[in-house]
């Protein structure tokens, strides 16, 4: 179905794979294209409760956009690539269902904005991560210089962005751009362990957790407003009324989504 991607979908969660793995899963064209295809999936199916997004192979999450794509680019067309690369990651951030990277290797260029842009990240203990664009006369465009200042502050993002060093993961651990450093072969169980545990949930109120969570930075929006109406709304759910009532009655919420 997917010319660059796998994807299966198990017990609610889908997993989408990368799968380029002889050039390290750089984003061409053809990823994004199966990317945005795979984002509508998720947006509208509802059998679909949580995302897991991963590199295929042992070395690479995402080695950065496809460098080969970028020659003769004019100044325009190179903003028009960088804005529909940014849309498409806003898309993976602003998801109503939690959407985890799994990092099993390089994560760099926009295979770091890629893994800013999940809502976390879980690293294999090979994996790297940096933003090497400088080394190519660039700088991020898929959202990198705004995701990594929020996720590991101002001094550490720049550090990383102007020197193009990469960060091993333990250093990613400690900077908290990842949640957990577990053994590859312990990487996609330990996304779906968590997930399962969120899946169990109020999909409404997991929902609103990541819309008042992405409110924060946000310019436009009132963080503490979002917060208010969610909160709100929550009210006016079956699901509260489950989850409230099943406490109450010393019993476990069985939540319906509604
Ligand atoms: N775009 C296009 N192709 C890429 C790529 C990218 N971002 N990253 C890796 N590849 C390709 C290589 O060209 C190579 O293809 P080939 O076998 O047809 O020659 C293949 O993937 C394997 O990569 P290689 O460089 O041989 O592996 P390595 O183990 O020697 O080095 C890296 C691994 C990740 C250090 C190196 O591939 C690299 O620096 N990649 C670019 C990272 C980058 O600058 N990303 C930001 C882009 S804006």
């Amino acid at each position: 179905m997917y010319s660059s991607l796998l994807t299966s979908l198990e017990n609610g969660i889908f997993t989408i794979t990368i799968n380029r793995p002889d050039k390290l899963n750089a984003l061409n064209r053809s990823v994004f294209t199966d990317l945005n295809h795979a984002l509508d999936e998720v947006y509208a199916k509802p059998e679909i409760r949580s995302v897991i997004i991963t590199g295929a192979g042992t070395k690479a999450f995402v080695a950065g956009a496809d460098i080969s794509e970028f020659s003769g680019l004019s100044v325009e067309e190179s903003k028009a690539l960088a804005k529909a690369g940014q849309d498409t990651f806003f898309r993976i951030e602003n998801a109503p269902k939690p959407v985890i990277a799994c990092v099993n290797g390089f994560a760099l260029g926009g295979g770091c904005e890629l893994a800013m842009s999940c809502h976390f990240r879980i690293a294999s203990d090979n994996a790297k991560f940096g933003q090497p664009e400088v080394n190519l006369g660039l700088i991020p465009g898929y959202g990198g210089t705004q995701r990594l200042v929020q996720l590991i502050g101002k001094g550490r993002a720049l550090e990383l962005l102007m020197s193009a060093n990469m960060i091993d993961a333990p250093t990613a651990l400690q900077y908290g751009l990842v949640n957990y450093v577990v053994a590859q072969e312990e990487l996609l169980t330990k996304a779906k362990e968590i997930l399962t545990t969120i899946n169990s949930k109020a999909p409404i109120a997991v929902a609103k957790c990541i819309e008042a969570a992405n409110a924060v930075f946000n310019e436009t929006q009132n963080g503490y407003l979002t917060e208010v109406n969610g909160f709100g709304d929550c009210f006016g759910t079956e699901d509260m009324k489950e989850g409230t009532t099943a406490f109450l009655e010393k019993r476990k919420a069985i939540f319906a989504g509604k």
